[in-house]
């Protein structure tokens, strides 16, 4: 698995994110000094930053094992029971899309954060009791694109909580000249900057257009990877100057032409544009504000001057806005 490969391992291999490394490596150092579990760690922002690839960095440099799993796809109490008894000393459980837990499920993890210990409840009626279950030391790396919806209980039991930021221009590049080398693609530095430039300050999206783009060098271009093979397949895959695609520019045009630029909900918005609104709330909305197009505003969403601008459509803006 190509994805797999190209995940760091290490602190040292993993690019940017530095107040996050530098203040990990302490506490990484001070539990190993105690021979202790790390605390829980609750990572949130956009999807595709490293969140996963970072708890398996963490895992590496603990020198434990990573169990990785889903918030959704814990249905039953008995699920996460299942894993918390299968995990050894100081193990890392990975749970993604955290704030998707079931209510039966987040409880049991309460207790199991806090004290090492598992409640389950067993036999139905009358005859139902419950055993305590004592659990090895373990951390918990929960994943959310949404701090906002966790429940505070969950929330005040992580020991840190982190922001995931988009990466920069100059860290963005270095990912991919480090991908490219991995994959043995021959590239020159005006290729990568062009990925770097349209990859929405995402990770996972330059490591998957890089591969794009070289297939398209491969075939069409020189087999060298350079600007003219990333704007002949970003053209083809229909991702603009900046990094845009179909679905970005659809939901300016929408508020514009829609709502002559919004406000308008984020309910109205997935409606009229056909698509999962959790989508468009964590996965597109988040780079539009980012860079400026989308406003939030308590009465909904709104397209900027520069949205406008760069879809090239006219607009008078007042003052007040
Ligand atoms: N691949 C995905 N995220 C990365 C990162 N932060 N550093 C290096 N390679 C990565």
């Amino acid at each position: 698995n190509i994805q797999r490969s190209l995940r760091p391992k290490t602190f040292k291999e993993y690019i940017g994110q530095q107040d996050l490394k530098e203040k990990m490596n302490i506490f990484i150092k001070a539990a190993k000094m105690r021979n202790e579990s790390l605390d829980h760690i609750l990572l949130y922002g956009p999807p595709g930053l490293g969140k996963t690839t970072l708890a398996g960095v963490i895992a590496t440099e603990m020198g434990v094992n990573l169990k990785i799993t889903t918030g959704p796809v814990l249905e039953k109490a008995g699920d996460l029971a299942a894993i918390l008894t299968s995990l050894e000393e100081n193990d890392i459980l990975f749970i993604d899309e955290i704030h998707r837990l079931n209510t039966s499920v987040e409880e049991i993890l309460y207790p199991a954060m806090e004290d090492g210990e598992l409640d389950i409840l067993i036999g139905k009626g009358p005859s139902a009791r419950s055993i305590r279950v004592e659990l090895s030391q373990f951390t918990l790396i929960g994943a959310t694109t949404r701090a906002g919806q966790l429940s505070t209980p969950l929330r005040d039991r992580f020991g840190v909580t982190h922001r995931m930021e988009y990466y920069q221009l100059e860290e963005l590049k270095e990912i991919i000249r480090r991908g490219a080398n991995i994959l043995n693609i021959s590239y020159d530095e005006e290729g990568i900057t062009e990925i770097a430039k349209r990859s929405r300050g995402t990770p996972r999206i330059a490591n998957r257009l890089l591969k794009r783009a070289r297939d398209f060098a491969l075939v069409e271009g020189s087999g060298v990877l350079e600007k003219e093979s990333v704007d002949g397949i970003l053209r083809l895959l229909g991702v603009d100057d900046n990094g845009l695609d179909e679905l970005d520019r659809n939901i300016l045009l929408s508020i514009i032409n829609v709502y002559n630029g919004g406000p308008v909900g984020i309910e109205t918005l997935s409606l009229l544009l056909g698509e999962d609104r959790r989508t468009i709330e964590e996965v597109y909305e988040p780079y539009l504000v980012k860079i400026g197009f989308i406003k939030r505003t308590p009465r909904g969403r709104v397209v900027t001057e520069f949205g406008y601008k760069h879809l090239g459509i006219e607009k008078i803006f007042s003052e007040k806005e």
